[in-house]
């Protein structure tokens, strides 16, 4: 991981960034960025000639965008400006971004950042500058890379006033950065190696290395005896069976109880009503609910957050095996409710329908949300960036919301009609895994709500099929798995704990 640290002012780096503001309004269309002053204290020249180039190329400050003052014979020998747009957390966060990308092929990189502000906004530029730097230069890597092709970049230096003023800032980044990039490890993980076993040990071992978490793995013979009907439905076509994994945070001075689901189907093929080629070969993400929310109650036990935290992962991979399970099939799940199985595709909200079960019997939760690549329908409602989320209760909905802008995720609340539920009851059994009345992110919301039992006044639900992956860099996520959620989540259980 990239080191990141904020120092006082000392000597001439050799590259140095200067944030560069949007026009504060009324300046006209020929308005430049601003420079403010900052730390680092650039001298008069490299002032005015970053002036001028600002002037040259219309640099107008927008997140993220970077122009290289090129110096040869002097130092600093390159200035990066780079624009923060308003200067808050989220314009810092694309700076962050923006600039180790520039700077790939240096070795370090040292960014003045701002005096003559409020001590918050010092901490929200800290926070969003080292949030994107660290998690824009992730990179998944199954061997070593070429040495011409790894990047160089090793340190970024930070020259802040008063650098004890933004430690936690820095801290939160850096607790953030490694959940991320275990969940964005686990999503991005080919699926030949990655078994439920294979999660189960990496979450494990991952949890090791922090006091306060304990792991439970529950195998087919445990999942049997407990009566967890839908996980082992699921796995049934798989020679390699299916897992629950228990995580719990317990702090000592915890207030409440959050529990965490995150559907955890490593391959999903569809089952034996398999998918297209088209359709199947990215569903090595199909887990990435599972990694958000194991990746994010680590991140809360290295943030030592006083909220007691414990995440679901029912874990199978969806096969067409000989003993798999069939449409028509009726599946008993924990705590007794029975599914008749419509679809064999339609597999997350089966394993969720056992973890949800068990959550509100057994774990009696404050508060209970759930993440799930569960449907290609919330992709086609709200597109490839915004999560679609579904909750009855609006001071959940607001604080969830609340967290994912502050985080820089997004999401968009969706309904629950109470007179759609009809369609996802069964003839044979309790309730039917898949309908064909449209709205198939609602329905399976609905199919989840009737597992939440009396807690649907805590629960919500997180379809992020779409957000969990990305084409292409852009700003803080790179190509491949984004470990959406995580910060959403840990900004969340922040803002539970008290002051
Ligand atoms: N894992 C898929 C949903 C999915 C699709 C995630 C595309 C990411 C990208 C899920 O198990 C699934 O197959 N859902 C079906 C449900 C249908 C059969 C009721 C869907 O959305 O088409
Ligand atoms: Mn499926
Ligand atoms: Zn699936």
């Amino acid at each position: 991981m990239l080191n990141v640290r904020v120092v006082a002012h000392r000597g001439t780096p050799e590259v140095l960034a200067l944030p560069v503001l949007s026009p504060n309004g009324g300046d006209g269309e020929a308005a430049v960025g601003r420079l403010p002053a900052t730390a680092c204290r650039a001298d008069s020249e490299v002032r005015d000639e970053a002036l001028a180039l600002l002037a040259g190329v219309e640099h107008r400050g927008a997140a993220g965008v970077v122009q290289t003052l090129t110096r040869p014979l002097r130092r600093p020998a390159r200035v990066l400006l780079v624009g923060v747009g308003s200067g808050n957390e989220a314009g810092w966060r694309a700076a962050g971004a923006g600039l180790v990308r520039s700077a790939r092929r240096e070795a370090a990189l040292t960014v003045g950042l701002p005096v003559d502000v409020p001590a918050g906004v010092r901490r929200d530029a800290v926070r969003g500058l080292a949030e994107g730097a660290l998690l824009a230069s992730y990179r998944y890597r199954l061997g070593a890379d070429p040495p011409d092709k790894a990047p160089k970049l090793r340190t970024v230096t930070m020259i802040a006033e008063e650098p004890v003023e933004v430690a936690s800032a820095v801290a939160w980044a850096l607790a953030v950065a490694e959940a991320t990039y275990l969940a964005r490890d686990l999503t991005n993980t080919p699926s030949d190696r990655k078994s439920p076993a294979w999660f189960a040990r990496r979450v494990e071992r991952a949890a090791a290395a922090h006091p306060g978490l304990t792991v439970r793995v529950r195998d087919p013979r445990e999942l049997t005896v407990e009566g967890f009907g839908g996980i082992l439905a699921v796995g049934r076509g798989s020679a390699r069976p299916p897992r629950l994994v228990e995580l719990s945070w317990r702090p000592q001075a915890a207030h409440r109880h959050v529990v965490f689901v995150g559907k955890g189907i490593t391959f999903d093929t569809g089952g034996v009503c398999i998918k297209t080629r088209d359709g199947m070969k990215l569903m090595r993400k199909d887990m990435a609910g599972a990694a958000a929310v194991t990746a994010a109650t680590i991140g809360a036990a290295a943030l030592r957050l006083p909220v007691r935290v414990t995440a679901l992962a029912p874990l199978a991979e969806n096969m067409p095996g000989a003993d798999a399970y069939r449409p028509g099939d009726v599946v008993r799940h924990y705590g007794g409710m029975t599914s008749e199985i419509a679809n064999t595709d339609a597999e997350g909200r089966v394993v969720l329908a056992d973890a949800l079960s068990y959550a509100v019997r057994r774990l009696h939760p404050d508060l209970l949300v759930d993440l799930a690549t569960l449907t290609g329908s919330a992709t086609v409602a709200l597109g490839k960036r915004t999560a679609a989320l579904f909750t009855d209760s609006d001071p959940l909905a607001k604080a969830l919301g609340e967290a994912a802008d502050a985080a820089g995720e997004r999401l968009w609340r969706m309904p629950l009609p109470d007179d759609y539920t009809e369609a996802v009851r069964g003839e044979l059994a309790d309730m039917v895994n898949s309908t064909d009345v449209g709205a198939g992110a609602v329905m399976a919301a609905l199919y989840l709500r009737e597992f939440v039992g009396a807690a649907t006044d805590r629960w919500a639900h997180l379809d992020m099929s779409a957000p969990a992956w990305s084409d292409s860099a852009d700003g803080e996520l790179v190509k491949g798995a984004t470990g959406w959620g995580v910060r959403t989540l840990l900004r969340w259980l922040q803002s539970l704990c008290p002051p």
